[in-house]
């Protein structure tokens, strides 16, 4: 366990094994402290940038020296971080500076972060690019190498202000669930079934409930017999070929002042090997993180509870597996979605949009303002837009909704057409059902995939995140970023949500600002 505190203190006099501070560099190259870092480098005097540079470094984003402080100053150690350019020291790029810093702690058991953090919103990007860059998966490895890092100081002088203590509280509980989504994430499908994932989900839900108290976010658990029941064909069909059944995960926030309203929806595919219409092997090795989607869309609303956001919020997330066998779903098969529109299906690694088009449908069907979904949906998502962007889609407001949430916590995302040649070909080019599922057209799948999704939206304001790039990072982390589940999403959807908190109270009389 590791405590977090906020406090105005002198990094040079902290009795700490390790102190942090960031190094920026000017246009023309020369070294510079950042804003924390100052009484480090007064203490060090004329010999402070000679020795950063005889080291090589040069105060780049994403560079890290460790140095023996020799009595200097009364840390033991102190790490110096690159922040890039000095003149524009974003929240995004302390965050990830923040993050890289996390990595290289090293064995210390406590430690001082001396980093730009001059207002909340600086403080809040130094908590959060802590708490997510210290992250690592190591639930299966029989040796633990963890050292046991117990204290974490941010030092600010804007410590003492309510702002700065509640952005450390909301970036300690994001953090902390950002977290959690990266486990399950990262969890092997052997151990995330989609009845184990329901089952985690209700665990979640205990723990942040604590004993006696009513829980803030309901959750329903939808099997087979329901799913039946509601005629979900779409979940069903993707479900029925494995021996773990499908679920349904329904949760709901709905907070007495709420503003507004908005539907989350998740792909939770716990694992994705195509289907018969099966994957070649070396594309199949990473599908455990198909339910990223569902794990992003599922901890946002835990977060956007412990907040206590005045949004409402309902979540769905199907959770299936999708398997080969002799009672799998077939190319050429027909199923009926919830909303009663057949479907023929033509491939069944085009899953994902399968078990969305019943969730989007039975959102679409309650009283919300929006409907967000987040789906790691193509492969061609990722060719079009790499690894760190996702692929965004919907319609005008809602989009620019989505790309100012992603904006203020930091992930990248880009808008993507869904063109009337993708909702024609949707619309028309199945000859027995409504809609087509896949047209084996190599190119804009991506497009395609959104097309369909918006056959089920029943025209309600809609935005779809594909995520199928940024939810896993298969190269070394980056940043706050991990290797691995990346918890990608969940910022968005929870700074969503709070700028609908922001806005004008929706369908109320009272006048803005009035008692
Ligand atoms: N889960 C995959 C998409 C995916 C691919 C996610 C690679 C992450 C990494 C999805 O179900 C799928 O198989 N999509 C097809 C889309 C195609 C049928 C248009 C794909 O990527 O080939
Ligand atoms: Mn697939
Ligand atoms: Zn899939």
């Amino acid at each position: 366990m590791t405590t977090y505190t906020l406090r105005k203190g002198s990094p040079a006099k902290t009795r700490t094994d390790l102190v942090v501070i960031g190094v920026a560099h000017s246009p023309k190259g020369d070294l510079e402290a950042c804003p924390g870092a100052e009484e480090v480098a007064a203490a060090y005097g004329r010999r402070f940038k000679p020795l950063l540079t005889s080291m090589g470094f040069r105060g780049d984003a994403g560079e890290v020296l460790r140095l023996p402080t020799a009595g200097t100053i009364k840390a033991g150690q102190l790490l110096v971080v690159g922040l890039g350019p000095r003149e524009s020291l974003t929240p995004e790029r302390v965050r990830r500076a923040t993050g890289v810093a996390a990595r290289n702690i090293g064995n210390a058991a406590s430690v001082a972060l001396a980093l730009p953090a001059q207002d909340a919103d600086h403080v809040r990007a130094v908590a959060e690019g802590f708490i997510s860059g210290a992250y690592s998966f190591k639930r299966y490895k029989s040796k633990s190498d963890d050292a046991g890092l117990a204290d974490v100081s941010i030092l600010s002088d804007a410590a003492r202000r309510q702002d700065s203590v509640a952005a450390l509280e909301a970036a300690e509980t994001v953090g902390a669930l950002v977290n959690r989504a990266r486990d399950w994430v990262n969890t092997p499908p052997n151990d995330l079934t989609p009845e184990l994932f329901a089952d985690e989900v209700v665990t979640l839900g205990k723990e942040l409930t604590g004993r006696g108290r009513t829980p803030k976010v309901a959750i329903e658990v939808l099997g087979a017999d329901e799913l039946e029941s509601l005629g979900c064909g779409g979940i069903l069909g993707v479900g029925q070929g494995s021996a773990n059944p499908p679920r349904l995960v329904r949760l709901t926030w709905a907070p007495e002042d709420a503003r507004a309203s908005v539907a989350f929806v998740g792909k939770g595919i716990t694992y994705d090997s195509g289907g018969l219409t099966i994957k070649p092997g070396s594309s199949m090795a990473t599908m455990k993180y198909d339910m990223g989607g569902a794990a992003a869309v599922i901890a946002a609303t835990f977060a956007i509870a412990e907040l206590g956001l005045p949004v409402a919020v309902t979540t769905y997330a199907p959770m299936a597996e999708n398997m080969p066998s002799g009672n799998a779903m077939r190319p050429g098969d027909v199923l009926t979605m919830y909303d009663g529109q057949s479907v023929e299906v033509t491939n069944t690694d085009a899953e994902g949009r399968l078990i969305l088009a019943d969730a989007i449908a039975m959102a679409a069907e309650s009283d919300v303002d929006s409907i967000v979904d987040a789906a790691t949906l193509t492969g061609p998502c990722i060719v079009a837009l790499g690894e760190k962007v996702s692929g965004l889609f919907g319609d005008d407001a809602t989009v620019a909704a989505v790309a100012a949430a992603a904006e203020a916590s930091g992930e990248m995302l880009w808008r993507l057409p869904i063109t009337d040649e993708a909702r024609n070909a949707v619309r028309t080019e199945s000859k027995v059902a409504d809609v087509l599922q896949h047209n084996w057209v190599r190119w804009g799948s991506a497009l395609f995939a959104a097309a369909f999704l918006d056959e089920f939206t029943g025209g309600k304001p809609w935005a779809h995140l594909d995520i199928a790039g940024p939810a896993w990072n298969t190269g070394g982390p980056w940043g706050h970023v991990p290797s691995g589940a990346t918890g990608y999403g969940i910022t968005t959807l929870v700074a969503y949500a709070a700028a609908l908190a922001d806005g004008p109270a929706s369908g109320s009389e009272e006048p803005v600002g009035s008692d």
